[in-house]
């Protein structure tokens, strides 16, 4: 089955996600880009929200931009069973996806430069979710399964 990713940008992560598109295209991801299309002003959460509803009805993995990673990563991980991680450094994308079993990355356009952030894309690509105890820690993520 073809790996999908689903990216999202505002304004502010549009050209870094147009970038990053391309890595991840060259890494054998079919990609689908939920917008923004243009430079004009908009709002970071209407984007958020698309990319993790088609994460969480497991249509693939996500990317969301925008200037810090921030906001994306905040209305993202509204959605029950989104694990958005917003990331800055190849180390945490390749661990939360080992140890968080992350399934949406996030990157602020304006915080790292397009070489880093290729990386840290391509490392939380090629890492997988180890499991074991670490699966009993991703299910109290959400306090709906405590106690
Ligand atoms: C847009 O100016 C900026 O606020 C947005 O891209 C993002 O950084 C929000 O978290």
């Amino acid at each position: 089955m073809a790996k999908t990713l689903i990216v999202g940008s505002d304004h502010a992560g549009l050209d870094l996600k147009r970038e990053l598109s391309g890595v991840a295209a060259e890494f054998g991801y079919e990609v689908v880009d939920i917008g923004t299309h243009s430079t004009d002003s908009t709002d970071y959460p209407d984007y958020a929200h698309q990319v993790a509803s088609a994460v969480a009805r497991g249509e693939g993995l996500g990317l969301l931009v925008c200037g810090t990673g921030v906001g994306m990563s905040m209305a993202a991980n509204r959605h029950p069973g989104v694990r958005a991680a917003l990331c800055g450094d190849v180390f945490s994308a390749s661990m939360t996806r080992q140890h968080n079993d992350a399934n949406v990355l996030c990157i602020g356009s304006r915080v790292v430069g397009g070489g880093l952030a290729a990386e840290i894309l391509k490392a939380f690509l090629n890492a997988n979710f180890e499991g074991g105890r670490h699966e009993r820690r991703v299910n109290k993520i959400d306090p709906s399964n405590e106690g």
